[in-house]
């Protein structure tokens, strides 16, 4: 299991025997077998080759997105009964620990970018529960940037390098969004000053989709997951985070890391917002609309528990690097809403754990659950957990095993209907959440004038016609701030200095 990754070999108490990769002793490790002082080197010394050829092969595939993060362990606790809305085993009873797994990330950058950069932030998290491995793959805001999932893999293109030049690319990246208008709600929160937030510490996670959970009596509720944190929300303003970026990189994963070695253990509450399936028929937004909130005054959240960072990891790449999480990886009394965009991460997420880590990526021991067995599961690259012995490789009646009992009711939604192939249209709705968002920052002065600020110094790096389809886009959300965000961007373009991307 994950926590129990000290090293299998010695104890850092004892002086290791240094030895190739057969187990060998050598005697100098920094020399290579040659002829002579000045001779050609020999093939049989395998102790070179063995280095060599293991450094050779030391990088695996970053992350295609969330590439650069950060992990620690933790524990979270029920801190109130919700046995009405769920029979998740890990939320039942008051007071029940579960040991858990958080790798926070940006999502754009590579794997050396910066921490500080403007992005939405990943919030990971893999909790060991005593009926398998339940991942909430969450993010620092509670909307996406789509609700058709193709659009994923040209979205995030957009968002990255050109392929030409190999630069960030404003025009790119203004081109997609001015001409996807759904993205509009989560572009407020990104180039609000919440885009670049103080460190993971200081940030809140939401599911952002809708998800089932399944009440006692076998029916279900529709729901949305928020972890807040009690360290308060702080963010950085865009010039502070740039100087940053420029002056400690990797300021969001020391800031983890070094705040959990002086015991201070960051913590978060948890929420959930439930509505029933009737409820949800009613309900002004499409509760599977990625792109839209449920309002708190509409919907309220109910407290149920919450989870502290106490343990950094002992080696960043075994533990970290090689983490794998999933939207499906999730225990019973969980299921997925029909969110389009979610059933779709049900598929990518494991797809990718198997090209980048391999078909046994569930045998790294920090993704293994606490117990698992399934004997058709055989062979493979890696295979190092015994690949269950001699227990039959197929369902035999000569070696019976339980499964998991049926619920009373099984009977959760009934789709019908005629095959479509169509984005989602954008209609007036998609604005209001926006208009809402960016009345709430007129609440707190300066925060409009940082919003616009912000994305004036970014879209001034665009070309003129993406530029204007985007000042349209934001008239839309309000014709005030469409017309603020003209004036500050042409403002640049006449003379102010480069976008910084
Ligand atoms: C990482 C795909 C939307 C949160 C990833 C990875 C892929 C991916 C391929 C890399 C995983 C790895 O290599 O380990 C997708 C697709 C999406 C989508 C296809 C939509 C169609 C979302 C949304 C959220 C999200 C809506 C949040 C609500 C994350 C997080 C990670 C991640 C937190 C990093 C996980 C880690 O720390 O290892 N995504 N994603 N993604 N995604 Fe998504």
């Amino acid at each position: 299991m994950g926590q129990d990754n000290e090293p299998k070999t010695y104890r850092y108490n004892e002086t290791p025997v240094y030895t190739a990769s057969n187990g060998c002793p050598v005697m100098d490790p920094q020399a290579a077998q040659r002829i002579g002082p000045n001779g050609p080197l020999l093939l049989q010394d395998f102790h070179l080759i063995d280095l060599l050829a293991h450094f050779d092969r030391e990088r695996i595939p970053e992350r295609v997105v969330h590439a650069k993060g950060a992990g620690a362990y933790g524990e979270f606790e029920v801190t109130d009964d919700i046995s009405d809305i769920t029979i998740i085993d890990m939320l039942k009873g008051v007071g029940k620990k579960t040991k858990m797994l958080t790798r926070f990330s940006t999502v754009g950058g590579e794997k050396g970018s910066p921490d500080s950069a403007r992005d939405p932030r990943g919030f990971a998290m893999k909790f060991y529960t005593e009926e398998g491995n339940w991942d909430w793959v969450f993010n620092n805001t509670p909307v996406f940037f789509l609700r058709d999932p193709a659009k994923f893999p040209i979205f995030i293109h957009t968002q990255k390098r050109n392929p030409q030049t190999n630069l960030k690319d404003a025009t790119m990246f203004w081109d997609y969004l001015s001409t996807h208008h759904e993205a509009v709600h989560q572009v407020m929160h990104l180039f609000s000053d919440r885009g670049t937030p103080y460190s993971y510490r200081h940030m809140n996670g939401y599911s952002g989709h809708t998800y089932k959970w399944i009440k006692p009596d076998g029916t279900f509720n529709y729901v949305q997951i928020h972890c807040k944190t009690d360290q308060g929300n702080k963010t950085f303003t865009n010039d502070e985070a740039a100087k940053l970026s420029a002056e400690n990189p990797d300021w969001h994963t020391q800031d983890l890391f070094e705040a959990i070695k002086r015991g201070e253990n960051p913590s978060w509450t948890c929420y959930v917002q439930v509505l029933s399936p009737e409820q949800a028929e009613k309900f002004r937004w499409n509760v599977f609309d990625l792109t839209k909130v449920w309002p708190q005054k509409d919907v309220p959240l109910r407290r149920f528990g919450r989870f502290t960072l106490n343990k950094n990891p002992q080696n960043y790449f075994a533990e970290i690097e090689q983490a794998a999480f999933s939207p499906s990886h999730m225990v019973p009394g969980v299921e997925p809403s029909a969110d389009p965009v979610l059933q779709s991460r049900l598929f990518s997420y494991p797809d990718t754990h198997r090209h980048r880590l391999g078909g046994n990526y569930e045998q790294i021991p920090v993704n293994c659950p606490l117990k698992a067995f399934n004997p058709t599961h055989r062979d493979g690259y890696m295979n190092v957990n015994g690949n269950y012995g001699a227990n039959p490789n197929y369902p035999s009646t000569f070696r019976p095993v339980a499964h998991r009992p049926v619920k009373a009711s099984q009977e959760h939604e009934k789709w019908s209907g005629a095959v479509i192939a169509e984005q989602y249209p954008v209609t007036s709705e998609d604005y209001v959440q926006a208009n809402g968002l960016w009345q709430v920052l007129g609440r707190t002065p300066g925060q409009q004038e940082n919003f616009v600020g912000n994305i004036s110094g970014h879209l001034c790096g665009a070309h003129e016609r993406v530029r204007n389809a985007t000042y349209k886009m934001f008239r839309r959300v309000n014709p005030d701030l469409g017309a603020r965000i003209q004036s500050a961007t042409e403002a640049h373009v006449k003379g102010a200095p480069p976008a910084r991307l």
